[in-house]
Order: structure tokens, then sequence, then C-alpha cells
């Protein structure tokens, strides 16, 4: 199973199916209700909120509540919350449960200087017992499974993935996400996929595997390196949510689709707008879809004077007016002529 042509093996977490088991990463930022249900649509089995500061939902914070909305089309979905004192988490956790997530996930992975020095992210690797003691109290906060999601240590000295790995299992956690690098190396180096083997073999809860999956041929060799039971993507879907769909396909048919071309990418892209225009005001939605239109013109011809342009637009309508005229040139060729 998880193999080409061979179907897939869900992944169960405690009442939850993540079916196929491919999960779109949490990305501050990036992974908003209007792109999650864009990755939902492609075949994404389970999507992750951005993190939220358990300390705003419990100073009931009302930008951070903004975070906590989510759509029956999109589930299973999970949301991560950070922070590091107990009370306060049990609190925010009991918010993220009614608003109607599936998955209470806690980041143990974030290496922002901000959040570190707060004790909170990655800094927990440092202070396993601190980490296990929020994991119980989450647990007996909320009746939906909790999660965690950890890098392989702080650095290299003090990779203790294996020892905090079962310790949040022993906490009640019903799953760990687990991005092989450490908290110093940031995002350095390759991630180490032997470190995500070592800890799936460690423990008897699913174990989620994630770094440097780059397409469907990552994915699958991401399975069969680290035995994990799911497979986790961040930074490879940023204008390229196909990679969820390809897998899918390749998977469940034994042929792998190729790379969508210029129109399937410019469709895509006006298909994420109408979702992001769903949720978000006309002015807002322009801001956030710049950077998302820049992915996905990425390697086309054009790219640069088409970003360019996007990022001048004055109204939602003539960003929008952009995309078809882009994809409308680039269908016409020829190549050179978009410039
Ligand atoms: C823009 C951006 C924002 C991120 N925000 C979060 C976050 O909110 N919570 C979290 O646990 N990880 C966050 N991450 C880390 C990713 O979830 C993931 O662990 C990391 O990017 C490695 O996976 P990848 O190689 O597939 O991108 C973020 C990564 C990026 C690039």
């Amino acid at each position: 199973m998880n193999r080409p042509g061979e179907g897939w093996r869900p992944l169960r977490i405690g009442g939850v199916t993540v079916d196929p088991p491919l999960v779109l990463a949490p990305m501050s930022g990036v992974t908003n209700l209007p792109f999650r249900l864009l990755c939902k649509e492609q075949g994404a089995g389970m999507v992750c909120n951005e993190f939220i500061s358990g300390y705003g939902l419990f100073y009931d914070n009302e930008r951070t509540r903004e975070y906590l909305v989510f759509a029956a089309e999109e589930r299973p979905v999970s949301s991560q919350i950070f922070g590091a004192d107990p009370a306060k988490l049990a609190v925010a956790a009991r918010q993220v449960e009614a608003a109607g997530a599936d998955i209470l996930d806690l980041n143990c992975g974030c290496s922002v200087p901000k959040i570190v020095k707060s004790g909170s992210g990655a800094s927990l690797l440092q202070q396993p017992e601190k980490l296990f003691e929020l994991v119980r109290v989450m647990v007996a906060s909320v009746s939906i499974p909790v999660t965690v999601k950890i890098r392989l240590g702080w650095d290299q000295r003090n990779r203790n993935a294996v020892e905090v790995a079962q310790g949040i299992e022993a906490a009640g956690a019903q799953a760990l996400a687990v991005h092989g690098r450490t908290a110093t190396q940031a995002y350095r180096g390759e991630a180490d996929w032997e470190a995500i083997a070592a800890v799936k073999a460690a423990v008897s809860i699913p174990v989620i595997g994630n770094g440097d999956v780059r397409g469907p041929e990552d994915v699958l060799r991401m399975f069969a390196t680290t035995g994990c039971d799911a497979v986790m993507v961040g930074r490879a879907t940023q204008g390229n949510p196909w990679i969820f769909s390809r897998t899918h396909a390749w998977v469940r048919t034994g042929g792998l689709p190729p790379e969508p071309d210029a129109e399937v990418r410019l469709t895509t892209a006006l298909r994420h707008g109408e979702l992001m225009l769903q949720y978000k005001p006309p002015d807002r939605a322009a801001m956030e879809m710049r950077k998302h239109l820049a992915w996905y013109a990425h390697g086309l011809p054009g790219a640069a004077a088409f970003r360019t342009a996007v990022n001048q637009a004055a109204t939602w309508e003539e960003m929008v007016g952009l995309v078809v005229s882009y994809r409308k040139r680039l269908l016409a060729g020829p190549v050179g002529s978009v410039t």
C-alpha cells in the first residue's frame, strides 16, 4: 500500500480518518481557509490551519479568533496552537474544539525567535517534561484527538526526538508529526528522513513524516524510507496544490499524471481567487493573492512581468483581469510574446 497502483492505507487518528494519508502542513500566512479548501479539492486527506497563539485565544483577542473559522468541506481539519502555559492552553484547546476542528495540534517545532523566547514552539524540545505536561493538560481538556508537531531536537547535539516522541505518546497524544530537522537548522541542510524512521520505530502512535517533499516521487520515497503513516507537505504545495492530486492518481492507478500546464495553473489560480473572495474582503483578498499568483506563475514565460503587474494592481477586478489576459496570451503563444 501507499505505492503506485497499490492504493492507499488510510491513517486513523482516534476517530478521524485521513484518506489519502497526505497532509497539508500548517504554514503561517499560507494555510488559511481558502488555501486549505483548494488543497482539499486537490486531494489532500487532511489540512492544517496555520498556528494560533494559545494566549491570543485565552485573552479573547479578536484577530486571533478570526483564525478559528472552519468549513465542512475541508474536513478533517487540524488546528494548531502554540504556547507554554498549561492553564491558558487548556482554555485555548477548548475553543479550538468548540470552533469545529477535528484535531488539536501542539506546535513544538517553530524556531522563530519571538516564539522560542516565550518558551513556546521548538523551545519545548529543551524542556520535555514541560512539553509532556502541556500534552496531558490538552488531552484532558478536549474530546478530539490531540497531536504534536516536533523537530528532531533543539540542535545537532541534542537530537532527542525519540525520547520526546515516547513521552508525547505516554502523555496521551494520538499522533505525531516530525519535521526532519533540528530547531537551530531552521530550513538549512536536508531533512533527515532516517531520523524520522527512528521515531516511527520507537512509538506505536501514528507518525506523520515531514520535510523536503518536493513532488509525488518524494512523497512515495518518504513512505518507503521512513515507514511513516502519512506524509505532510509544506512549501511544495505553494502554487502547486496538484502535488496531492498527482500523487493520489499515481497510487490509485499506477500512472503519474504530467505536471500541469500553464492553462491548468492559471485556471487553478483563478479558482483559488474565487475561494479567497468568499472569505475575505476584496482588498485583503487581492493583497493575499499576490504571493500565490507569483507562485502559480513561477517558471512560466513572462512570469516576472506578470508578478510586477499583479503587485501594482489597484483593485481585485484588475488583478483577476491580469490573470485572465496572461492565461490568454500564454495559450495563444508564441512564448516570446509574453513579456
Ligand atoms: C511560510 C511557512 C510557515 C510555516 N508555519 C508553520 C506553522 O504555523 N506551524 C508549524 O508547525 N510549522 C510551520 N511551518 C513549517 C512547515 O509546517 C513544515 O514543517 C516545513 O516547511 C518543512 O516541510 P516542507 O519541507 O514540506 O516545507 C511553516 C513553514 C513555512 C515555509
